[in-house]
């Protein structure tokens, strides 16, 4: 297990994937909140910041806690913080360090940099230089611009790169961490799906006993992956609702409710379609219809729930990034939407919460639920926000809208799938504009819906590419969705990228 203190960086959770990646185990704490006993962890890292060592404000830590108990692994800021307060000197570079460099000199026979090829490509991103090593402090390698790039405090397993090993750029970035936590630290590379499933299921079983769970499916790859591991570890004990919201995509409630109930597990479909469209009757700003869908969610999940006797479990499919108590640098963000259905449970439930993919990272739950044999469709599936269509079509709800739209977001999918696009796409879908356009069909003149089509490329969402899909097939689906689907005559292509744009458009 290998601790990972976050400074602020917005590479931090990069570093823990990557060493997930190794196989072994991570956590991710905050620089002024981490565990008291160290006793459970082989090997500390201390992640990149946005300030300066320099500063003021600096983030300060006491790694005489650390140092010299643990082998340590010091990033960026981390490196520049164990030189600057222990006799070294840091100061401001006078060229900008941002981007691509070469390791020019790598020092020979040292662990920590075998099997990096001379000359290695590595990733810098700071402004700040360290000019000096700390006390006893050995350097193992630079780059043109950047002399002391790495270093190690001769006696301690104590290392420390001024470049971003977690960063794709940086080429041998994932040797050099295997080198520190398996080498020099002697981690153990055991966090594999298997051993996952193996400890999960067990825990499980101790943590809820002959209790009954209640699971709120939703299609999605955390909710089922979820699903499936409590059925192997509790089985019957395990009821899932699946709450159809009437904005699914077409024939969704109906493919995956069959697919639940050909997984084995216990499931109830709900269609409560006509309460939610008609709790939306009229809204038409985007906050207040997550607000409206929201409530009806807990009210149909509650009445469900209830039915159930003696249930005593709730159980989430909360991964990860959720959790993560991640050091702000802004100060709390600002709600840009109000997302995610996280903690919407009424307190009179007084369910107690099971979150059996809370250490997951989303790439590692789409591995466990390979190993649980989960069909490689329903986990490559693109995300889908929980409000669901209703947040694609733009102003006022109807039925005929959302008719409109699951016919033309089929035809998109359908096509992306039939191209080969879709594994390629990170999150796809059609929007329905509150914009008629005059168009001409045959001798006819037309008053019609415009649609927009956006696809883009992300690893989280939280940033996110246009993607570039080829000409001829937008011409495919632009004109088979206005040949088939009645009411739309005209079909434009989202290309913004977020930030500035988000992905959805409400
Ligand atoms: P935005 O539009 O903020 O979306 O760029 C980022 C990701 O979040 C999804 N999304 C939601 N998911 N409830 C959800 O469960 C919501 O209200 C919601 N709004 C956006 C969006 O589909 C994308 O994957």
């Amino acid at each position: 297990n290998v601790l990972i203190l976050d400074f602020g960086s917005q590479y931090t959770q990069l570093i823990a994937r990557r060493v997930r990646e190794l196989n072994i185990f991570c956590e991710i704490f905050p620089y002024n909140n981490y565990p008291k006993d160290l006793s459970p962890y082989k090997a500390v890292i201390l992640g990149g910041s946005p300030y300066s060592v320099r500063a003021e404000d600096a983030l300060k830590i006491d790694l005489s806690e650390i140092r010299g108990k643990k082998p340590l692994l010091a990033v960026c800021y981390g490196a520049q913080y164990l030189a600057h307060f222990n006799g070294g000197e840091v100061a401001p570079s006078n060229i900008r360090e941002y981007g691509r460099a070469n390791l020019s000199f790598i020092k020979e026979d040292e662990e920590f940099l075998e099997k990096v090829a001379p000359n290695s490509q590595v990733w810098m991103s700071h402004s700040d230089t360290i000019k000096t090593l700390p006390t006893n402090g050995v350097r193992l390698a630079s780059t043109k611009d950047v002399e002391n790039a790495a270093y190690r405090i001769e006696g301690e397993t104590t290392y420390a790169i001024q470049f971003h090993p977690e960063v794709y750029h940086s080429v041998d970035g994932k040797q050099i961490l295997e080198n520190f936590l398996v080498k020099i630290a002697k981690v153990e590379q055991s966090f594999t799906p298997n051993a996952f499933v193996d400890d999960c299921v067990k825990e499980l079983q101790e943590k809820v006993g002959n209790d009954k769970v209640v699971l709120g499916l939703s299609g999605g790859v955390d909710s089922t992956v979820a699903a499936v591991l409590l059925n192997k570890a509790i089985g019957e004990n395990l009821y899932c609702i699946f709450v159809n919201n009437g904005l699914l995509r077409k024939n969704e409630f109906e493919n995956v409710l069959n697919q639940y109930k050909g997984m084995g597990l216990n499931v109830k479909g709900v269609d409560a379609s006509e309460r939610f469209l008609s709790a939306l009757d009229g809204i038409e700003e985007p906050e207040a219809k997550r607000k409206a869908i929201g409530r009806v969610f807990i009210e149909v999940f509650d009445d469900e729930a209830h039915q159930i006797e003696d249930v005593k479990w709730l159980a989430q499919g909360t991964i990860y990034p959720d959790v993560i108590e991640s050091v702000s640098v802004k100060g709390p963000s600002a709600t840009i939407k109000s997302h995610h259905n996280v903690g919407g449970l009424p307190d009179f439930m007084k369910l107690q919460i099971v979150e059996p993919l809370r250490m997951l990272f989303k790439d590692e739950v789409r591995r466990v639920g390979k190993t649980l044999g989960i069909d490689a469709e329903l986990l490559g599936r693109h995300p889908f926000p929980g409000p669901g269509l209703s947040i694609r079509i733009l102003g006022a709800i109807t039925p005929e809208k959302v008719r409109i739209l699951q016919e033309v977001d089929a035809v998109f999918i359908n096509g992306l799938k039939e191209h080969g696009l879709y594994d390629k796409v990170w999150q796809a879908g059609a929007i329905l504009l509150p914009v008629n356009s005059v168009g001409v069909m045959g001798d006819e003149r037309t008053y019609e819906k415009v649609v927009a089509l956006r696809a883009v490329e992300s690893t989280d969402g939280m940033t996110a590419d246009w993607v570039h899909l080829p000409y001829d097939f937008l011409m495919k689906i632009s004109n088979e969705i206005i040949n088939k689907v009645k009411g739309v005559n005209r079909v434009v292509y989202d290309i913004s990228s977020k930030p500035p744009a988000t992905i959805e458009w409400e």
